[in-house]
């Protein structure tokens, strides 16, 4: 039995837990607490799904790009802890309003999340709550400069070159692991891109880099994309320049999930 989680395998037929590599999500969660006013955040269904197979209650779950706070949300709504980092400090603020620390403890901090001393600020964080480590770390950065999330330099979506990228997302797993428990779980939520007419796999690349780090892999997950160009019924138009041009028309994710 998994000493991870609070799942009763006692019900194991009546699981909510998606156990597929294929999550086909065709409706963004919109209850509770989430707006979704920000462009670029996940569905709530993803943290959800990642904290109930892989937290138990009271734990406490990290992620360092916390944007708009759904991650924030699911932990409150599930029962666990939160401590969360975002480079935008307006967001930071507003999001600090927004959760509930009654019962769970929910500590978002801005900063730069490749920085040891924002670490510095987590353990002290972790120290004050009477807690050792994190349980579960969610990572969603930006996809490289594909969504610019501000003009700070240090903004990942920022980054000058794929290289540059790479490093200093390297440098948030660096922190990340060092804070999370032995035998624990990290998710990676990315997408890949095309750059002057070539893919770019992103997803493989930060794959990579946790595994230099010394994750184990656990799973390849592919999400499918939500349908934001149907919604704005641009489908056509993006289907008639994927056949005129050599390309195909992204409509898939990657959750990577790696061990401790
Ligand atoms: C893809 S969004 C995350 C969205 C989030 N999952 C949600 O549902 O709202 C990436 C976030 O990373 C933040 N970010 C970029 N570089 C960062 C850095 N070096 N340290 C901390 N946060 C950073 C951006 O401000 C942005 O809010």
């Amino acid at each position: 039995m998994p000493n991870f989680n609070d799942l009763n395998l006692d019900n194991w037929k009546e699981s909510e837990i998606w156990t597929d590599s294929l999550w086909i999500i065709n409706e963004r969660d919109k209850t509770g607490k989430h707006s979704n006013f920000y462009h670029g955040n996940f569905v709530p269904q993803i943290p959800r799904q990642l904290i109930s197979r892989y937290t138990k209650k009271n734990e406490v779950v990290f992620d360092p790009f916390v944007g708009s706070g759904t991650t924030a949300y699911e932990s409150e709504t599930l029962g666990r802890h939160f401590i969360g980092v975002d480079i935008q400090k307006n967001l930071v603020e507003q999001l600090k309003l927004k959760v509930d620390n009654a019962k769970y403890f929910s500590e978002i901090i801005s900063g730069d999340s490749a920085k040891n001393s924002t670490f510095d600020e987590i353990n002290n964080i972790l120290k004050k709550q009477r807690k050792e480590k994190v349980n579960l770390a969610i990572l969603h950065p930006p996809y490289a400069d594909i969504v610019k999330f501000s003009n700070l330099k240090n903004d990942l979506s920022n980054a000058k070159s794929l290289k540059e990228f790479l490093n200093g997302f390297a440098l948030v797993l660096k922190n990340t692991i060092s804070i999370l428990e032995n035998g624990r779980y990290l998710a990676i939520v990315i997408g890949d891109k095309y750059t002057a007419g070539q893919w770019i796999p992103l997803g493989f690349y930060c794959m990579n880099e946790a595994q230099k780090l010394g994750l184990t892999l656990k799973s390849v997950i592919i999400k499918n994309m939500e349908g934001n160009r149907a919604k704005q019924n641009k489908e056509g138009i993006w289907r008639y320049r994927a056949l005129s041009s050599d390309y195909y028309i992204f409509k898939h994710e990657y959750i990577l999930i790696f061990k401790k």
